[in-house]
């Protein structure tokens, strides 16, 4: 819930007495949380029509996890290109949406209404009790925010999570969207994190170890001085949203599973302007860098291939031609 008394326009300075009647010092009350994104309120659960397939865990909440094999025949594939132009569609969308003013309980509607539209079941919906159809993650917040009343504020930055359960199988993607004009600062932690996320892509070929991706992220990351988180990592996905298959954003040389051709996994990395850890709001899913400091994250679903990859969240994608900071 939103606090009920609100701050005044003209804060203390830090070693006055609170605005809030606590009697405590600004600086040891409410001036922590000067700029924080606060929780608001969460709308109840939205409804899917019942034509839309759901996955198992869409009606207990609860994730069973049955074998799946890494190396996908080529139905499974097919389908998951659909699935995933899908998401990658809703979150192009979604994207538009993004400006000073909008609820993300409002992006959450449009994002659960053209899931549906496309035949889709918004796959974080009822994913282990997640109350909402994408996540939505402000400024500090690394991941799994959840939509709420909250209003997008000139100068925030937010990152969509959008996930297309199709054809019974998951696309997973996401992107971070400037909200208005946002700081220079801001505007190079979304370039670097974007292209951290393409040089772990551009290593993905069979016989290559999934160690690779993380090392090629994380020396990116480093050049730029930010950081990377460790805690949340890519994932094996198909017809589960996450199966076996671990991907490290950092490098770990005893991740040293050989890619293969059929392969399908996320690369998702959350990058930070200061600490790479996190804390866990009281809700225990919005994750936030524990110095408040800001982070990006961008992700893919991606297919070995028998010479690379392939990108099953932007359909037609090649390699992009963006600027890159070296
Ligand atoms: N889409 C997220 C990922 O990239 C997972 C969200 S799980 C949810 O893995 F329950 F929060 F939706
Ligand atoms: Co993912
Ligand atoms: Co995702």
């Amino acid at each position: 819930m939103r606090t009920s008394v609100q701050p005044p326009k003209v804060l203390p300075s830090a070693n006055d007495v609170c605005w809030c009647g606590s009697g405590r010092k600004y600086k040891r009350c409410h001036k922590p949380l000067e700029g924080r994104v606060l929780p608001g309120i969460v709308s109840p659960m939205r409804t899917v029509p019942d034509h839309i397939a759901r996955p198992p865990y869409a009606a207990t909440g609860q994730v069973a996890r049955r074998p799946e094999s890494a190396v996908k025949t080529p139905d499974v594939i097919a389908r998951m290109r659909r699935a995933g132009a899908a998401a990658a569609e809703v979150l192009r969308l979604a994207g538009e949406l993004v400006k000073p003013g909008i609820t993300t309980d409002e992006i959450d509607e449009a994002v659960h209404r053209m899931c549906i539209e496309r035949g889709a079941y918004p796959s974080p919906l009822n994913y282990q009790r997640f109350p909402k159809s994408v996540c939505t993650s402000v400024n500090e917040v690394i991941c799994h925010g959840i939509p709420d009343s909250r209003e997008l504020q000139d100068g925030d930055i937010v990152n969509l999570d959008v996930t297309c359960y199709l054809d019974g199988v998951h696309g997973d993607t996401n992107a971070t969207f400037a909200v208005g004009t946002i700081s220079e600062e801001d505007r190079h932690l979304i370039a670097v994190t974007e292209e951290c996320m393409w040089l772990g892509i551009e290593t993905v070929k069979p016989d290559v170890p999934l160690s690779e991706i993380g090392r090629a992220i994380e020396s990116h990351a480093r050049k730029h001085r930010m950081g990377v988180v460790r805690s949340f990592i890519g994932h094996g996905i198909g017809e589960q949203f996450h199966t076996d298959i671990q991907v490290l954003h950092y490098y770990e040389p005893r991740n040293n599973t050989l890619m293969r051709p059929g392969m399908t996994f996320t690369i998702e990395p959350m990058i930070t302007l200061g600490s790479e850890k996190h804390r866990m709001w009281d809700d225990e899913w919005t994750a936030v860098t524990v110095d408040g400091k800001r982070t990006a994250q961008f992700e893919h679903t991606v297919l070995v291939t028998d010479s690379g990859y392939d990108v099953l969240t932007a359909p037609g994608a090649v390699s992009p031609t963006f600027p890159r900071h070296d």
